[in-house]
């Protein structure tokens, strides 16, 4: 049985999730309209606070938005939408001095830096034509933005806070999403009517058995847009991290690592990717990915190494004092011996499609960050362009979100919407694990049609509850991830072609019109 919890909570402009997109949306919408932030667990736990690397800006001396543009689009495999570019590239700078206005504090120069310098301390990371990651604490970026932001939302005047409740569905009512419909995690389902609802729930790592991502990736944003009947968009992309730490925990080894000269060495301790790209170790990351891939089925699926000896103790220490002190805890001083890496489920560049102010296919409905869809990552995002996304589409759609609301009252005679989904077969109870596995080896980094037919197939036979009758988080993120995993491989299937994170080993050139004809 699921509890309600009465009336609904009215508001003008319903956020939910609290990462960089979401904190950003609900800060801007807050200057002028009343906002409510919902978050499925404490105000930090998302995927924001585990960033690593930093935030690309073109803040450099001599770096432009032209220069990052090309760079995006590149790294994009030519599936970027240009406008969507520009636009993060442009405002990228604007959306950095926010975040310091709100108390980030990124690294700087040591001494500092003369004039014509830049004042902060620039990383480099893979297909970057220049050094213009921001990072902060190190490698603790996602953890100072999101207690600056965290701090900033606590101070609003017109923004309300609650944590540990998790969005079950929108609700849509005379053609609009008016609000939500939420579960806390004591059982209780509340529902909050809005003029404007933004999903910033992120993305799904949870998705696949081994991933960076933190255990709240559970695609709850596009499972419930998608039931909604909203329109999603590049689901077939889905970025694996080149270097995770190898075993259960797939710990994420930042990108800025190689930026600083590590190597990644196959198990006789040779380097393997100056042969398959020029850019070698910092070439763009499904490049990088799938040689290490490639390399690890040639070594019956063991770990490859990354080599950072050349840095020194000192700067591992200085520039990587996170990762430093996890790899200490499993054991392993990188200053003297390299570290066993693996790819892992990263990023969703898919997900629900929005125009450039975060608007979806249903009014009344936004999305930013991961869970949105903008086209700025095209089949294969550039390193530290997320951290960016999130600043610069939470700030529009939240913008968008407060104009909303200024024309719109919230909804009132709404009831749930669901979309016609074809009924649940009887068969196998849906298990995580199993789920998780099956998507890591069959709609992982190296597809084939027919993996991801059976695929499909197992998929199609396993079962969860309906969102209606779920009375724990736990269950209602299965639903979603069950949802997620057969749109995921759906889409797979569809795409033929082999282009950015997607790769068919059955097709991995690009189409020809025979691919087409049958
Ligand atoms: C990393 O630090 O390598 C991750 C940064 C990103 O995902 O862009």
């Amino acid at each position: 049985m699921t509890a309600t919890g009465g009336a609904p909570t009215r508001t003008q402009v319903l956020v939910i999730g609290s990462g960089i997109a979401g904190l950003t949306a609900a800060l801007r919408a807050s200057r002028t309209a009343d906002v409510l932030l919902v978050t499925k667990g404490a105000l930090t736990d998302g995927a924001t606070s585990c960033a690593q690397g930093g935030i690309a800006g073109a803040v450099g001396p001599g770096d432009s938005p032209d220069e990052h543009a090309r760079d995006t689009l590149e790294a994009g495999a030519g599936l970027c939408e240009v406008e969507a570019v520009q636009v993060l590239c442009e405002e990228g700078p604007a959306a950095i001095r926010e975040l310091l206005a709100h108390g980030v504090a990124f690294d700087r120069v040591r001494p500092a830096a003369g004039p014509g310098r830049s004042p902060y301390a620039l990383g480099l990371e893979g297909a970057h034509g220049r050094a213009r990651i921001l990072h902060a604490g190190g490698d603790a970026t996602g953890r100072e933005i999101q207690r600056a932001l965290v701090r900033a939302a606590r101070r609003a005047d017109r923004l309300v806070v609650r944590e540990h409740t998790a969005l079950v569905d929108l609700l849509v009512g005379s053609g609009r999403v008016v609000g939500a419909e939420l579960l806390a995690a004591d059982g209780r389902r509340t529902s909050v009517r809005a003029a404007a609802t933004v999903l910033a729930t992120g993305g799904a790592g949870q998705l696949f058995a081994h991933t960076t991502n933190p255990a709240v990736a559970t695609g709850d944003g596009i499972a419930a847009a998608w039931r909604a009947g909203a329109v999603l968009a590049d689901l077939e992309f889905y970025q694996f991290h080149p270097t995770a730490l190898a075993g259960p925990e797939s710990f994420l080894i930042s990108e800025a690592v190689r930026g600083e000269g590590a190597v990644l060495r196959d198990e006789k301790g040779r380097r393997f990717l100056p042969a398959v790209d020029p850019r070698a170790e910092l070439a763009p990351r499904d490049v990088v990915a799938r040689a290490i891939a490639d390399v690890m089925r040639t070594q019956a699926g063991r770990p490859v190494q990354l080599d950072a000896t050349g840095i020194g103790r000192a700067r591992l220490r200085e520039r990587f004092p996170t990762i430093d002190a996890a790899l200490r805890r499993h054991g392993i001083d990188w200053s003297r011996t390299s570290v066993p890496v693996t790819p892992a489920a990263h990023y969703w560049m898919g997900g629900i499609l929005t125009d450039l102010d975060g608007g979806t296919s249903l009014p009344g409905l936004l999305a930013a960050g991961e869970c949105a869809r903008t086209g700025v990552h095209g089949a294969n995002r550039l390193a530290s362009n997320s951290l960016l996304e999130g600043a610069v589409f939470g700030t529009r759609a939240g913008q968008a979100a407060a104009s909303l609301a200024a024309r719109h009252a919230d909804g009132s005679a709404a009831t749930p919407h669901r979309h016609p989904i074809a009924a649940q077969p009887a068969g196998t109870a849906f298990s995580r694990a199993a789920v998780q596995q099956l998507m890591w080896s069959s709609a992982g980094l190296l597809r084939t049609g027919a993996a991801l037919e059976e695929a499909a197939r197992a998929l199609a036979d396993r079962h969860a509850p309906e969102p209606a009758s779920i009375a724990t988080i736990a269950a209602l993120e299965d639903r979603n991830l069950l949802d997620l995993a057969r749109l995921l491989v759906d889409r797979a299937l569809a795409r033929r072609d082999s282009v950015g994170a997607h790769h068919r080993l059955d097709t991995p050139h690009a189409p020809t019109q025979e691919d087409h004809a049958c």
